[in-house]
């Protein structure tokens, strides 16, 4: 039996390869389809079967099935007997009819229809599904109106309009669920973190009993052509005990995880980040010290064109532009060798590659009457149609800059962990006049950092030293995960980032330091 299952298999892949293959990309974005790896889709089942009671026969809903990996696992780890019910609902006739004819006499319901207009009948006690992941801004004004209105009946949440697809997938599948029975989504881990994500965690928080959520490490990315970085996440349809604790695992797979952590529900509901997890414990964020307590962080200059107005040296002497509308401005991090920035007489960066951002409070008038050779300059861009773009024309003059004075300490934020280093982020110590660009994030002290930098010079750099030797896990814990590796830091984030090592740093007898004594900074 157990032969002719893998046979079966190895033919539904290579079904499943012809079909990908007629397909464009765009196409399969379109619809969100990604096929579940073979060993993914077993795992997955065979974790389900730890989960159900033994003797219940389980009644399986797929409301994405495509060539049905999931349901091919089915059938390798449950006996036929154990089977009551199998059904699937699939969209695309392109992947549904090959597919309706491969599984034809094995039990399978195979509808070719919407899963998000069908009517839903809550029996399913075996609910696995790899929705389609589609983002908020594919669906129609009116598709996502119909699928808010139609998942709040089901299940009672209210989705946010940013919410994509498979948030409401999950949703609706709530009226297909039968009491007591068990889901298993394998979903983007976005959810955890954003704020469309809110709805999704309450729903998990207060309507289920969330049992497990297993994240793949995205170094490890599962699908090969989808760059998201998954989750799978299980849960039981009955109303959650009180004290609950919910499994969080991460790396290595699904039944042999890397790093496990017991989080408590009511902890979660506090925590907007659920990604910290299994790494980081629960935070008492009230009395661990974080970055924002010692530097306000902002992002860089959104300039609304870099090509425009960050000029070279050279540049501005061609054109004969007045140096005194020029702020010093850093190169973007991959041209920025050095993590120390040293200045010139000037205020510029001693650096190689040195660069000028044109940011002028005067008026075009006075440009005019001043300087000609910069009112051409900007009569320039006005021809390019840069005044009219969306940056631009929002700002009282369409070339002014936002304010970011130069910050002491910057620090690249969008980082692969597995950089030489090892560092996912650099922070750059600048004693240069310099401001940057949106590719940094800019920290400036707060009065109580800047207190203390006068009163122990040498404190900016040792507080530099160790921010470069945070590890990845703090830092990460704080940042969103996309696939592939590729870590973004938002100001938000970076601000959360605990930061009790830099009480260590300042004298013993400082504000803060005794503060921590008097038990407002605990231990972090
Ligand atoms: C991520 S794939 C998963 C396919 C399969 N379950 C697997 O894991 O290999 C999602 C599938 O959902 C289908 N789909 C997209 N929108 C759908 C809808 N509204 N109703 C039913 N199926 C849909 C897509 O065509 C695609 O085959």
């Amino acid at each position: 039996m157990s032969r002719t299952i893998e046979a079966k298999e190895h033919d539904r892949l290579a079904m499943q390869a012809a079909l990908d293959a007629e397909k464009t990309q765009p196409e399969r974005n379109r619809l969100g389809q990604f096929a579940t790896p073979t060993a993914l889709a077993e795992d997955v089942l065979q974790y389900a079967e730890s989960l159900l009671p033994p003797a219940v026969k389980v009644q399986f809903l797929d409301p994405a099935i495509g060539t049905g990996s999931f349901y091919s696992a089915l059938l390798k780890v449950f006996p036929k007997k154990r089977i009551a019910e199998a059904l699937g609902f699939e969209l695309d006739p392109h992947y549904g009819k090959p597919a309706t004819h491969f599984w034809k006499d094995t039990g399978l319901a195979l509808k070719l229809a919407d899963f998000t207009q069908a009517t839903p009948s809550p029996r399913f006690n075996l609910m696995i599904c790899n929705p389609p992941y589609v983002r908020h801004h594919h669906l129609h004004n009116g598709e996502k109106t119909r699928l808010q209105l139609r998942t709040q009946q089901a299940s009672g949440i209210k989705m946010s309009g940013l919410a994509g697809l498979y948030c409401h997938f999950l949703g609706l599948s709530h009226a297909w669920m039968a009491e007591g029975g068990i889901a298993g989504w394998l979903i983007p881990s976005e959810f955890m973190d954003v704020n469309y994500g809110q709805a999704v965690k309450r729903y998990l928080l207060d309507r289920v009993t969330l049992l497990h959520i297993h994240r793949f490490d995205p170094n490890d990315v599962q699908f090969a052509d989808a760059l998201v970085s998954s989750a799978v996440v299980w849960f039981k349809n009955e109303s959650p005990p009180p004290d609950h604790k919910v499994n969080f695992t991460f790396g290595g797979t699904l039944l042999h995880p890397k790093l496990s952590r017991l989080v408590s529900t009511r902890a979660l509901g506090r925590e907007p980040k659920w990604t910290r997890f299994p790494v980081s414990d629960i935070r008492s964020r009230e009395t661990v010290p974080t970055l924002a307590d010692f530097f306000e962080i902002k992002r860089g200059i959104a300039t609304g064109d870099n090509s425009f107005f960050i000029l070279s040296e050279e540049e501005i002497a061609a054109r004969s532009l007045p140096r005194e509308v020029f702020t010093p401005i850093l190169p973007s991090p991959r041209y920025l060798q050095q993590d120390e920035v040293r200045t010139r007489k000037d205020g510029s960066p001693d650096i190689d590659r040195r660069l000028f951002l044109l940011d002028t409070k005067l008026s075009e008038e006075e440009i005019c009457k001043r300087f000609p050779a910069l009112y051409a300059y900007l009569e320039e861009g006005k021809t390019q149609g840069l005044h009219e773009r969306y940056l631009c024309k929002h700002r009282s003059l369409w070339y002014g800059q936002e304010n970011r004075p130069p910050a002491p300490i910057v620090c690249t934020y969008l980082g692969r962990g597995d950089t030489k280093s090892g560092r996912p982020f650099r922070f750059i110590l600048n004693s240069s006049r310099a401001t940057v660009a949106n590719v940094y994030l800019a920290l400036y002290p707060t009065p109580l950092m800047a207190r203390e930098m006068t009163r122990d010079s040498k404190l900016l750099r040792k507080v530099w030293d160790a921010l470069n030797k945070l590890s990845a896990g703090t830092l990460l814990g704080e940042g969103r995960v996309y696939g592939g590796g590729l870590h973004k830091l938002e100001p938000r984030e970076l601000s959360n980032v605990p930061a009790a090592f830099i009480l260590d740093l300042l004298p013993q007898n400082s504000i803060p330091r005794r503060s921590r004594q008097l038990g407002l900074f605990a231990e972090a």
